[in-house]
C-alpha cells in the first residue's frame, strides 16, 4: 500500500469509510477522446492509472482497500488497449479486494454500512453522486431498524490537499526531474528560435523534447508567444510568425510522473536584447530573484505577494511606466495595469497544486511557507501595445521568468534552475557562445 493511502488511513480512522473514484474519458470530438489523464486525488492515493476506478477505502475492516475496476475484455481491449482487471489492480497496485466496475452498484452498500462518517466528494462525478444520494435515501428509512449507514458525511477534499502540499523526498525528485526535463526545452528554445519562424514550430520543439526525454507531454497548454502576444497572460494560440527585434516569452512545462512543472523564460527572437528590452528584463528579473530569496519558512504567501508589488511598482517607476509616491502607486493599485496576477502559486500534480493559501478562511490569515511545499515564482510586467501613456519603446512588451521553488528546512531549492534567465547567459547560449554555468536561485 502506498504511504501516502496508509496515512489517509490512519487520517480519517476506523468509523468511517471513503469513496474516491477516478476520472473517466473525455469525448474531444465525435467518437474521439482527449488523452486520458487520471484524477489527481486519486493518482495520490492509489497511483492506479485507469479511467472509471471506484476506490473504497475502510479502515476498520480488515480488508481496508477495495477497488471496482473496468473488466478485462478482449475485444475492448483489442481496441482501446490493456485493462489492468482485478487481477492486476491487485498484484500490480496493492489494492486488497478488487471487483468489476458492475459490482459497484450492488456492493458498496455493504462497504458503507456500519461506519459513521462516510468521506465523498460531491458535484464532481455526477453518475456517482446519484448513486449515493440513492443510497442514503433509500437507507434513512432503515435506519432506526435494520441499517446504520453513515450520518455524517465528509468532503476529503481538505484533506488529501494538505497532505499533497508537503511533498516527500520522492516527490521532489520526480519533480526536479519534471523541472530538468522542461528547463532543458526551454534551452533547446534558445538555442533554435530564429526570426521568422512560426511560435508553433518552438512549441513543437519543447514539446517533442519534453517527450523524448520521458515526460507524458505538457503540464499545461504551452504559451508560445512573440511580440505583444506575449502581453495576453493566457496567450496559446501559438501560431504567428516571430520577428526580428521582438521579444519572445514562452511558459511551457513537462509532465512527469504524474508531476508538473512550470518555467517561463522570455528572451529575444534575434539573440541580442537591445537596450529597452534589457531595461524591463533586468527589473523583472531583480524582482523574481528576491522573491525566490522570500520564499523560505516562515514568510507568508501574502508577504512574498506584497514583496512583488512593492518591488515591481519600484521598477515601473524606474521605467517610465508609472508617476509618483510608491505608497500611493500601491494603495491606488496602479500597478495592476502592467502586473496582474499574483507572484506564484503551488505546483505539483496539479500545476495550480491543491492546498490552502490562508490559515483562517474567515480572517484570511495569509499562510506561511514551510519545508515540502512548492511553489512557483513568476512576477511579469505586460505593457499592451495600445498603452499611450506608456513610454513608446515598452509598448507590446511582455516579460515573465518563472521558477519552481521548493522551501527547505534552511532555505530553499529552485527545481527549474538549469534553464539560465541572466541576459549574458541567455545571450550566449542563443549566439552559440561557451554555455556559463546557471546562476543558483
Ligand atoms: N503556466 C501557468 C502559470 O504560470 O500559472
Ligand atoms: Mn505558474
Ligand atoms: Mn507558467
Amino acid at each position: 500500500m502506498r504511504p501516502q493511502l496508509k496515512k489517509f488511513i490512519d487520517q480519517i480512522g476506523k468509523n468511517s469509510v471513503a469513496i474516491i473514484p477516478a476520472a473517466h474519458e473525455q469525448t474531444r470530438s465525435y467518437d474521439t477522446e482527449f488523452k486520458f489523464r487520471q484524477d489527481s486525488d486519486f493518482l495520490y492515493l492509489t497511483d492506479f492509472p485507469e479511467p472509471d476506478a471506484i476506490a473504497v477505502i475502510t479502515p476498520g475492516r480488515r480488508t481496508k482497500y477495495t477497488m471496482f475496476v473496468r473488466p478485462r475484455d478482449p475485444e475492448m481491449e483489442t481496441w482501446y488497449g490493456r485493462r489492468q482487471g482485478t487481477e492486476g489492480a491487485k498484484k500490480n497496485y496493492g489494492v486488497q479486494q478488487a471487483y468489476n466496475l458492475d459490482r459497484f452498484d450492488k456492493m458498496f452498500a455493504k462497504l458503507l454500512d456500519g461506519c459513521d462518517n462516510l468521506y465523498y466528494r460531491f458535484g464532481v462525478d455526477k453518475a456517482l453522486d446519484q448513486k449515493i444520494l440513492n443510497y442514503l435515501s433509500g437507507q434513512r428509512v432503515r435506519r432506526l431498524k435494520t441499517a446504520y449507514p453513515p450520518h455524517t458525511i465528509i468532503d476529503p477534499t481538505l484533506l488529501i490537499h494538505e497532505m499533497r502540499l508537503f511533498k516527500t523526498d520522492e516527490e521532489v525528485e520526480i519533480m526536479a526531474t519534471a523541472g530538468k526535463i522542461a528547463a532543458e526545452a526551454h534551452i533547446l528554445a534558445m538555442r533554435r528560435t530564429k526570426p521568422g519562424m512560426n511560435e508553433s514550430q518552438v512549441e513543437a520543439l519543447m514539446e517533442g523534447y519534453m517527450k523524448n526525454k520521458g515526460a507524458t507531454g505538457v503540464a499545461y497548454n504551452s504559451i508560445v508567444g512573440g511580440g505583444d502576444n506575449a502581453t495576453i497572460l493566457h496567450y496559446d494560440e501559438n501560431n504567428a510568425e516571430l520577428k526580428n527585434g521582438d521579444m519572445i516569452l514562452i511558459d511551457a512545462g513537462a509532465e512527469y510522473k504524474g508531476y508538473a512543472s512550470d518555467i517561463t523564460r522570455t528572451f529575444p527572437v534575434n539573440g541580442k536584447f537591445t537596450k529597452a528590452q534589457k531595461d524591463i528584463y533586468q527589473v523583472v528579473l531583480d524582482v523574481q530573484k528576491a522573491c525566490i530569496d522570500a520564499t523560505v519558512t516562515g514568510t507568508t504567501i501574502q508577504q512574498r505577494q506584497d514583496l512583488s508589488i512593492e518591488l515591481l511598482t519600484e521598477g515601473m517607476k524606474k521605467l517610465g511606466l508609472l508617476k509618483g509616491a510608491t505608497k500611493t502607486l500601491i494603495k491606488k493599485k496602479k500597478y495592476m495595469d502592467y502586473y496582474m496576477h499574483g507572484v506564484g502559486h503551488y505546483i505539483g500534480m496539479d500545476v495550480h497544486d491543491a492546498g490552502r493559501y490562508f490559515d483562517d478562511q474567515k480572517a484570511k490569515q495569509s499562510r506561511a511557507f514551510a519545508p515540502g511545499m512548492v511553489l512557483t515564482v513568476e512576477p511579469g510586467i505586460y505593457v499592451p501595445a495600445n498603452d499611450k501613456k506608456a513610454p513608446p519603446r515598452f509598448r507590446g512588451v511582455g516579460v515573465r521568468i518563472e521558477d519552481d521553488v521548493l522551501v527547505t528546512e534552511d532555505g530553499n531549492r529552485n527545481l527549474t534552475t538549469k534553464v539560465p534567465k541572466e541576459i549574458d547567459e541567455i545571450e550566449a547560449i542563443m549566439n552559440g557562445r561557451r554555455k556559463k554555468k546557471a546562476a543558483g536561485r
